[in-house]
């Protein structure tokens, strides 16, 4: 890892524990673009994007979403491979949209992305139907994240992807906490009615979990009672509001 990197990571994490993780939820004004531009360019933070793009496995024709896409690493990546198809970034920040603009200008002059800047709450869209949706350190963010992850589940086709990935940012978090948001995550994927989980995880520092899965085919009504796979069956099932919020985003 170079100096550059180091400083980022020792930035960060001087600014979490004086309160500046509230400008990763929403981030406004001058603090907030110094937020984004460190989302944009800190090593761990581009390659968990890049790796979470890579696990949805993107074809050239796919149309692709992301909520809460930040500055738009993802959006991106994933521009690169849905090369004939569409990618819709989605962020409540108006700060995080005019980044992610700049990021990906050419590919949206093109008609190949597209952003907008509204909270995960209140999004209508017509873009639809979905291949595949994204969400990275953003979930637990979000006001009934159940409520949207079944609202996203609509949005795809059936037989559509997701990938849901954390990596805690809160002070003297472990692989332990990283495990225990890959099961959260899981969890609220089962209670959207998501199934045919998968998680994997990155070895960043604390490690970036990865949980996908995939909406039910069309021949068969989507059940939330699926088994999940791979995870551990004391981890409780039914995350509440609290503890989701405290796990995912790294406010603890
Ligand atoms: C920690 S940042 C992660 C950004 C990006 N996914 C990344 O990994 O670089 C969380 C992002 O989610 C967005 N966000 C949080 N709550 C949201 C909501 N309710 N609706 C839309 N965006 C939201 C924030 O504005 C921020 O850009």
């Amino acid at each position: 890892m170079g100096i550059k990197h180091r400083a980022l990571g020792r930035i960060m994490q001087w600014w979490a524990a004086h309160g500046g993780l509230a400008q990763f939820h929403h981030p406004t004004g001058a603090v907030g673009h110094a937020a984004g531009w460190i989302m944009g360019r800190r090593s761990s933070n581009v390659a968990r994007n890049r790796w979470a793009v890579q696990l949805l496995d993107i074809q050239p024709t796919d149309r692709v979403i992301e909520l809460g896409c930040g500055p738009g690493v993802a959006i991106a990546a994933l521009a690169t491979r849905a090369i004939r198809g569409l990618v819709v970034g989605v962020d409540h920040s108006q700060v995080m949209i005019r980044q992610a603009r700049r990021r990906n200008r050419a590919a949206i002059r093109a008609g190949r992305v597209r952003l907008i800047r509204t909270p995960v709450e209140s999004l209508s869209i017509s873009d639809g139907p979905f291949n595949a949706a994204l969400a990275v350190n953003t979930v637990g963010m979000w006001p009934d994240p159940t409520a949207r992850l079944r609202e996203l589940g609509r949005l795809l086709r059936p037989g559509g992807r997701i990938a849901l990935v954390s990596q805690p940012r809160c002070p003297g978090a472990t692989a332990a906490t990283s495990a225990a948001a890959a099961n959260e995550l899981a969890a609220l994927l089962t209670e959207a009615g998501f199934e045919h989980l998968r998680t994997e995880m990155l070895g960043l520092d604390p490690p970036a979990a990865c949980v996908l899965g995939h909406v039910a085919p069309a021949d068969r009504p989507s059940s939330s009672a699926v088994q999940q796979r791979g995870h551990d069956p004391r981890v409780r099932r039914s995350p509440t509001r609290s503890g989701i919020r405290s796990w995912l985003d790294g406010r603890r």
